[in-house]
């Protein structure tokens, strides 16, 4: 069977950036380590006055078109997964289309375009859709172009406001891709929750400590599912495992579950139990409460255990790189993951020995449903890895006060309408001019 997978990523973050320890930890009253120790975030990226989901997501596919030189008629399907849209018929992927048919001879009629929703984890779903179309050999030789792009702002005042931040991934699915095959097999965790959700509001309401409880229960049966297919995964054979990162933090946590699934009944959890005992058992408990509190003890004691630290450093740890300084991407975040092992990959030098190595991938989306899958690392994956600029852009952003925060803030507030001076001068890009007659948005592509 022909290989399908991502054959391309382009990244394009938002252009300002807040520094949470330094600028806004000092404002909430708050102990700067709460941001670097306890949530993992350093700075969250936002969008410049004249950004957005659509200037964000085409800029970042418009970097992919011209790198792979690919013309909008190689492009069979375009897919915009987002928690930020604006419009509840237009597509978001209209928008962007639109966009590059501006600065493209051709266009891209004969694609097909949409949008999904579930989430954060809409960015996954919509690559199976791709994958699926085509394995069905719908495709006709074309590429799909599948974009995550979001806005992720909280209420003024709410907790989530200290996970914040704005970007788009670009990803380009193909046969006989260039960075990951993926795999056929997946796992999933679907239940009806109501622990994070936008009900016709921009701003979500959030359940913040239930949704992390949410994430780490899904994400757990969709480990179950996933190995009820290809069997028990074992902590050796994963390179890396990137998950959804809302913030680092919450990572930290689905890595020593996960650590403690994956080594149950094997040699490791034998190895462990001379120092930390074995895992809990909930036959051996009278009651679910004494069974949780010996699995809470026995995970802090897994915690501090070097197999369980070396496990983390090298599997987990170098999947957060991104999501540290940028903050959550919601639909983009999983893919940004996947992006910063691969960027680890290349910083410890590896190229043709990490091809062959499996990535297993955690998805999330509130609401609430988590996937897991394997990627295979294909040859081509360091070549398109170390073509990222995600380093420049990321220098280049503009650090903003605690007052021009709260103005960008307003900016993107739709219940708003305050004018803000650009922070920063666009150069190459497209930028939001304003809306049309229809109150649609409008754009345009500034040299
Ligand atoms: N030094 C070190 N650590 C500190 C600290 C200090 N001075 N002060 C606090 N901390 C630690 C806390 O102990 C805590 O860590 P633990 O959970 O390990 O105990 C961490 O820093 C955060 O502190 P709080 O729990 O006090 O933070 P909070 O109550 O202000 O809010 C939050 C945290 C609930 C995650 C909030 O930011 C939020 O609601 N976020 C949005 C929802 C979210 O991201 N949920 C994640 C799962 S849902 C999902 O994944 C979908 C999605 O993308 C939204």
């Amino acid at each position: 069977m022909t290989a399908v997978g991502i054959d391309a990523i382009e990244i394009r973050t938002g252009k300002l950036q807040l520094d949470l320890p330094n600028t806004f930890a000092p404002k909430k009253g708050e102990d700067p380590e709460k941001y670097t120790k306890g949530l993992g975030l350093e700075t969250s990226s936002f969008p410049d006055v004249y950004e957005d989901i659509v200037t964000m997501g085409a800029n970042a596919a418009k970097s992919l078109l011209d790198r792979k030189g690919l013309a909008p008629d190689e492009i069979g399907r375009i897919d915009v997964a987002t928690e930020s849209a604006f419009d509840h018929s237009k597509p978001v992927s209209t928008y962007i289309a639109g966009c590059l048919e501006q600065v493209y001879d051709g266009d891209f009629r004969h694609a097909n375009k949409g949008e999904r929703k579930f989430a954060c984890v809409s960015g996954t779903q919509a690559i199976d859709d791709a994958y699926n179309w085509i394995r069905a050999g719908r495709n006709r030789g074309r590429a799909a172009l599948v974009i995550a792009t979001d806005t992720a702002l909280y209420e003024r005042g709410d907790p989530g406001e200290a996970t914040q931040g704005a970007g788009a991934v670009a990803m380009l699915v193909t046969e006989d891709p260039s960075i990951v095959e993926l795999s056929t097999e997946q796992g999933y965790g679907s239940m009806d929750e109501t622990d994070f959700l936008k009900p016709n509001q921009q701003f979500p309401s959030v359940d913040g400590k239930r949704s992390m409880q949410v994430y780490l229960s899904r994400m757990r049966e969709a480990l179950e599912d996933y190995e009820s297919i290809v069997g028990p995964v074992e902590p050796d054979t994963v390179a890396y495992a990137p998950f959804h990162t809302p913030f680092p933090g919450m990572v930290r946590k689905a890595g020593l579950f996960a650590y403690r699934h994956i080594t149950r009944n094997t040699s490791i959890e034998d190895e462990l139990a001379d120092s930390i005992g074995r895992q809990p058992r909930e036959d051996d408990y009278g009651s679910r409460e004494a069974y949780e509190e010996a699995i809470s003890e026995y995970m802090d004691a897994l915690k501090g255990t070097d197999r369980y630290q070396d496990w983390y450093a090298e599997t987990i740890e170098p999947t957060l790189g991104l999501s540290r300084v940028v903050g959550n991407w919601y639909t983009g975040s999983v893919h940004l993951a996947r992006t910063s092992a691969l960027r680890d990959a290349a910083e410890r030098g590896l190229d043709d020995a990490f091809v062959g190595e499996r990535l297993l991938v955690g998805s999330y989306g509130s609401g609430a449903q988590a996937e897991i899958h394997s990627e295979t690392v294909r040859p081509g994956w360091r070549e398109e890895i170390e073509a990222l600029d995600i380093d420049e852009q990321l220098a280049s952003r503009y650090d903003l006060s605690f007052e021009e925060y709260t103005q960008v803030h307003e900016v993107h507030d739709y219940d708003k309408s305050v004018d803000v001076e650009e922070f920063t001068v666009p150069d190459g890009e497209f930028v939001f001019t304003g809306w049309g007659r229809m109150n649609e948005r409008t754009y345009d592509y500034v040299e």
